[in-house]
């Protein structure tokens, strides 16, 4: 498998929670309101039923290294120049990768920051000022994703046809708003987890809007307690102590 990497756990790791039941999202208006966006996937097993047939002894969790389509590649090229983004069809590469991971047999997929459509690279040089944000914020912001669209639906149908937990970071657009946003979805295509970064980076700042503090938290699941972050808010101890306070037994940590 050469776009993911491979990560074992060892079982004492995952039994601790595994008597725990699923979330169902207690609390948490934003994971309601998406879970009522979402046209659920065409499941018939319960989430438990598809755990049940893992081995939970070597869970094998997937992360996305492949670039998002039309990403100025190779890695340290912030020449966008003539770029346009396409989310339609990094969502269709996603649907690929999560499809790929799935049969070489990976439970968990986590993607890069905002994978969905693309991490912009650049914006954050601020001693040579590029003018991304004049020729690409319009495509940015048409490209960005939206709860309850088609490109949702087709990721959380991917997560249910391929029995995976996709954990996915996205520009989300919501109104007048874009954030840097993560979800996780299970198996059974409901919607475990959705936030927003709490406080994107420096200039960041110019293109999404903050999260909530409410917005940091795990969830209890089949196969251990997951959560999830987004780059900087690995480095502030008011996310981290969160984190590790909920005791997570999977952490999806995304970076650009
Ligand atoms: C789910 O069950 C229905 C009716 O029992 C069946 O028609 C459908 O093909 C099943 N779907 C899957 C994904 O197994
Ligand atoms: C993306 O796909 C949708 C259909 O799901 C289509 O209506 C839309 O025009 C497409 N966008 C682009 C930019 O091709
Ligand atoms: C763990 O699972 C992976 C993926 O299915 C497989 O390649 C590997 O051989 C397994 N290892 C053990 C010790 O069962």
């Amino acid at each position: 498998m050469k776009h993911f990497m491979h990560i074992g756990f060892a079982a004492s790791l995952l039994t601790v929670c595994w008597a725990s039941s699923s979330y169902h999202g207690m609390g948490n208006a934003m994971v309601r309101r998406a879970n009522e966006l979402t046209r659920k996937g065409n499941n018939n097993l319960t989430v438990h039923e598809i755990v049940a047939k893992w081995d939970l002894e070597n869970l094998t969790i997937a992360a996305v290294r492949e670039a998002p389509v039309n990403w100025p590649l190779p890695m340290l090229n912030k020449d966008w120049d003539g770029v346009t983004l396409d989310l339609n069809a990094t969502v269709d590469l996603g649907i690929s990768l999560i499809k790929k991971a799935s049969e070489n047999q990976a439970r968990v997929i986590g993607f890069p920051e905002v994978w969905f459509p693309g991490y912009p690279k650049g914006i954050l040089n601020s001693e040579n000022p590029n003018p991304w944000f004049e020729y690409h914020v319009r495509d940015y912001i048409e490209n960005s994703l939206v709860i309850g669209s088609d490109n949702w639906n087709k990721l959380v149908q991917a997560a249910v046809d391929n029995e995976i937990y996709v954990g996915l970071s996205f520009s989300e657009r919501d109104a007048a708003h874009l954030y840097m946003a993560q979800a996780l979805i299970s198996p059974d295509g409901e919607i475990l987890i959705h936030r927003h970064k709490l406080r994107p980076s420096a200039q960041e700042r110019d293109l999404w809007s903050d999260g909530t503090v409410d917005q940091i938290y795990a969830v209890s699941t089949p196969i251990g307690r997951i959560g999830m972050l987004s780059c900087g808010e690995h480095t502030a101890p008011e996310a981290t102590f969160i984190m590790q306070s909920q005791t997570e037994d999977i952490h999806i940590g995304s970076w650009p």
